[in-house]
């Protein structure tokens, strides 16, 4: 079944705790943290105190998208404020193969993420070590932006990159999903869908989870 994650980018950072309960309740499996630097895109917003703290107030696997220019040097920080997975983008000039390694070292799981105007292809060397590819289907840097159709493409090619190579890695995709793109979004091969607005945007999380969820066992029909 294709998993949801909440992107709390788009939740009130004023009652957090109480937006992260109200995913568990409807039934979400991540909670999406997306971490900006103001270097590797102009905007900022949370830290690892942030996961830090949520930590202490939910059980759901917590889903850490770093959109930092330097990975490597808060590494430390996001493992020990109780990330379950960790994803850095592709684009920075971090030693992939390293980072992957101590993500995994720690017993996280790691993902690589790209940009829309990244090609998919220069993933090819960390594939068979990453537990997790977040396929960016708008630019990395804010909530709300449209859905960028070229995507699917790229989750195609990454789901038959993991056939013909044996490998198991989770196609995860973020950015623009709501109830008008989540279908082709699973009909290209999304194992997670990663949604702020189309979650926390009207009518409400609730009414909104109910509708990606039926989009979802529809698609698996
Ligand atoms: C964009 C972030 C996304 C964003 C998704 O930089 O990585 O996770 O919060 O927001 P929506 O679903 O509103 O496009
Ligand atoms: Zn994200």
């Amino acid at each position: 079944m294709v998993k949801l994650a909440p992107s709390i980018l788009a939740a009130d950072f004023g009652r957090l705790a109480e937006e992260a309960a109200l995913m568990a309740r409807l039934g979400a499996e991540y909670l999406h943290f997306d971490v900006m630097d103001g270097h590797f895109v102009p905007n900022l917003t949370m830290g690892a105190d942030i996961v830090k703290a949520l930590r202490k107030r939910s059980g759901l696997v917590f889903d850490v998208h770093l959109m930092i220019a330097d990975p490597e040097k808060y590494l430390r920080r996001f493992i020990d404020a109780g990330s379950d997975i960790i994803t850095f983008h592709i684009e920075t000039g971090a030693d992939h193969a390293a980072l992957i390694g101590d993500i995994k070292a720690a017993g996280r799981k790691a993902g690589v993420s790209l940009n829309p105007d990244i090609p998919v292809e220069k993933l090819l060397p960390v594939l068979a070590s990453a537990d997790l590819v977040l396929v960016m289907s708008v630019f990395a840097g804010f909530g709300g932006q449209k859905f960028i159709e070229d995507s699917l493409r790229k989750i195609k090619w990454l789901k038959d990159k993991r056939e013909e190579l044996g490998l198991s890695y989770e196609i995860e995709v973020d950015g623009g999903i709501n109830a008008g793109t989540a279908a082709s979004v699973i009909a290209a091969g999304a194992d997670t869908i990663v949604a702020g607005s189309g979650i926390f945007g009207p009518p409400g999380p609730e009414g909104n989870i109910k509708t990606l969820r039926e989009i979802i066992s529809r698609a698996k029909i």
